[in-house]
């Protein structure tokens, strides 16, 4: 009686439909066993490493985790900077532009800030990589125009510095940690242009983390 149905199902399915590939099985559905996911096989991947440093600030939105493109590592950095002068609201760090060393020389910012010019590239010597980073940072409430980051600046896997060119408030935290491979990856804190003359303080970029190369 079975296999009489399943002949008449069949049969049917390639006279109505000639698709018999698209067809839905039934005379299988009894035998499906259920299956049970894939034990995950990232298991013995460490997880990904991510330097910070305790001095930012908390304004904003982070941005995306941008990367540099596979094999390839974080070998120069620009800033976008308001530089001092007398405005009234002065956002000082914007922006941080990362160059990668694949052979487009690929940047990215994870969020552009929204004012400023582009300071000059930094990059590290005789083949070096960035490691770690240290921020200048002019915390919430120390003066009536915040500013937040200041100024950042890395070292090199050769020992290298590579220096911050960027606004002078504020002080200069500690070191973050070290990532060995290499810098990889960015993720930006950045306070968005709000309000206007003499609604809102405005900060620009207030924290950045990043994460190292596997
Ligand atoms: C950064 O990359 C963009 C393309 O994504 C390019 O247009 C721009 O010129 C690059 N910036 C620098 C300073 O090389």
């Amino acid at each position: 009686m079975l296999k009489l149905n399943c002949f008449l199902l069949l049969a049917l399915a390639i006279a109505v439909n000639c698709q018999i590939e698209t067809t839905t099985p039934l005379w299988t559905s009894s035998s499906i066993i259920p299956t049970t996911p894939p034990p995950p096989t990232s298991t013995t991947r460490p997880p990904r490493q991510v330097i910070t440093v305790t001095n930012g600030e908390k304004e904003g939105q982070w941005g995306p985790l941008e990367r540099c493109p596979g094999g390839s590592r974080a070998v120069s950095y620009q800033t976008q900077n308001e530089l001092a002068t007398p405005r009234f609201d002065d956002t000082a760090l914007n922006t941080i532009v990362l160059f990668c060393n694949d052979e487009l020389v690929t940047n990215f910012t994870s969020t552009p800030g929204f004012s400023g010019d582009f300071l000059a590239v930094k990059t590290c010597g005789f083949g070096g990589y960035m490691t770690s980073f240290q921020l200048r940072v002019s915390p919430a409430g120390t003066e009536a125009d915040n500013t937040a980051v200041n100024d950042i600046r890395f070292r090199c896997s050769n020992g290298d510095e590579i220096n911050g060119i960027g606004n002078t408030d504020g002080t200069w935290g500690d070191y973050s940690d070290v990532c060995e491979n290499g810098i990889c990856g960015m993720e930006t804190l950045l306070q968005p242009y709000a309000g206007g003359i003499g609604h809102y303080d405005n900060t620009a970029l207030n924290d950045v983390r990043f994460t190292c190369c596997k």
